[in-house]
């Protein structure tokens, strides 16, 4: 990102040393960065090392005179376009949050009208603590996008949300609340800009493939488009992305961490490991059914043909419904040919989503959803369905993304931390419509979808 500026805050945690990496792979795009060092920070990382591979001077102290003559120091975070406070500890969360400024880093998070985005990193339950989450919560209404940090073992020997993100990750966040892969001089901030800042939102898309052999598979004619046009738009609006895609001949949007799965089982794996989210849009065309027994060589030709014996996929929608993690806005695709909405009702109960996008995709291949750029949707809710003209794949993502950016800021006002993804350790939903079902319905409701067996799952995304 050339011309872009940076002012990365270091603050005094563990995760310090991984400011590094971000400062490097910041250079290696492009980007100008500036680094200021708290006294915490100092403990754990030195500022020679951030000047090294910044290339810049490196900024401690609010009572440097000789700092002050050749910059004023209100001016370093002005003159950045985006400031990363990473690590942000507890402890500089909390002033950010009361508003304190007894040191360069808090001086300069009081003074600036420059975005800012936290990177948290502490202690499971220092994370979970209500102060912090009071904190959080009181930081995001004013407009500082927070990350959320990741979930597993700790420097202090405990496992939970509070590690830090992993650099690529933020840098990411951080392109995405920047506009994209544009040089931000050429970039005008679009009508989402940053309203899904410091969200993290979780999209899959495209088909799988069900492997027969080394050499065949089942498959559906799934492109991944709008799925891949929704991961693209939450990334425009700021959020994090973690977009799991099934085999498309698609390039990663800007700003989307990607991660490429082949079959529904390794979705459903790669979808639990990129929890917790606040949203789920679950746009990939997952193959209803597996062979039940992959061959480890290939099958020769004989004078029978082979008999295929197929087992059901999980279904990856209703397993994250009543997952404890769940996120709190959950939106399904449905593709269909015919009875589209009744269809769609039914799977919303059913499966335990808060909305589903439904689309009809009868018609020949080409001229359908499926594969092609456009799509007439209807988003089905609990309040209503809502029809929405054909558009491209694009708009429609556009669209989608305004109405979770809406709903999330809603939703926020009601319960300052209900859609906080950490805050999650129960299932909530967004609407009653969700998880009244029964597991046993669920499993009901899935044998009675009158699928026929051809030679490949029923398709459903476009
Ligand atoms: O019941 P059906 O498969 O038509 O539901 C479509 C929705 O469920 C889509 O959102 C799709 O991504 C999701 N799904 C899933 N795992 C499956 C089948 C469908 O997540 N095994």
């Amino acid at each position: 990102m050339p011309g872009v500026n940076i002012l990365l805050i270091v603050g005094g945690g563990i995760a310090a040393y991984k400011a590094c990496e971000l400062v490097r792979l910041m250079r290696r795009d492009g980007a100008g960065v500036t680094c200021v060092l708290t006294d915490g920070g100092a403990q754990f990382v030195t500022a020679m090392s951030l000047a090294a591979l910044s290339g810049n001077r490196v900024h401690t102290s609010l009572w440097d005179a000789g700092a002050e003559a050749e910059i004023g120091h209100i001016q370093l975070s002005r003159a950045a376009d985006l400031v990363i406070v990473c690590p942000a500890t507890a402890d500089l969360l909390a002033k950010m949050a009361a508003g304190l400024a007894d040191d360069l880093a808090t001086t300069l998070l009081l003074a600036t009208d420059t975005p800012v985005l936290a990177v948290p990193a502490m202690n499971v339950r220092m994370w979970n603590h209500a102060a912090t989450r009071r904190n959080i919560g009181w930081l995001r209404e004013a407009g500082v996008a927070i990350m959320e940090p990741d979930e597993g073992p700790m420097a202090c020997g405990e496992f939970g949300p509070g590690r830090l993100p992993e650099p690529p990750a933020i840098w990411a966040s951080a392109q995405a609340m920047l506009g994209g892969s544009h040089p931000l001089a050429n970039t005008k901030p679009g009508p989402l800009a940053h309203s899904l800042s410091g969200r993290h939102v979780l999209v899959t898309a495209g088909p799988t493939h069900e492997a027969i052999d080394p050499v065949r598979y089942l498959a559906n004619r799934s492109s991944g488009k709008q799925g891949f046009a929704i991961a693209e738009a939450a990334a425009k609006a700021g959020a994090r992305v973690t977009l799991v895609a099934g085999p498309v001949a698609l390039a990663t949007p800007p700003g989307c961490e990607r991660v490429d799965v082949e079959s529904a089982a390794e979705m459903a794996a790669a979808v639990h490991a990129a929890l917790q989210a606040d949203v789920a849009v679950m746009v990939a065309a997952v193959a209803d059914w597996r062979p039940a027994n992959a061959a480890d060589r290939k099958l020769k030709k004989g004078t029978t043909a082979p008999q295929l014996e197929l087992v059901e996929n999980p279904d990856i929608l209703a397993q994250l419904a009543r997952d404890p993690r769940r996120p709190a806005l959950l939106i399904g695709f449905a593709a269909e040919t015919h009875d589209v909405v009744a269809h769609a009702q039914a799977k919303l109960a059913s499966k335990g989503a808060d909305w589903i996008v439904a689309n009809d995709v009868s018609g020949p291949p080409g001229t359908s959803a499926m594969g092609g750029d456009a799509n007439a949707v209807q988003l089905v809710r609990a309040e209503g369905v809502e029809a929405w003209e054909r558009v491209s794949k694009h708009e429609i993502a556009r669209r989608l993304v305004a109405r979770i950016a809406e709903a999330l800021a809603a939703s926020a006002q009601q319960q300052p931390e209900a859609l906080d993804a950490s805050a999650q350790q129960e299932p909530e939903a967004l609407d009653a419509s969700a998880q009244q079902e029964p597991p046993e319905a669920l499993a009901a409701s899935a044998q009675q979808q009158p699928e026929a067996l051809a030679s490949a799952p029923e398709p459903r995304d476009g």
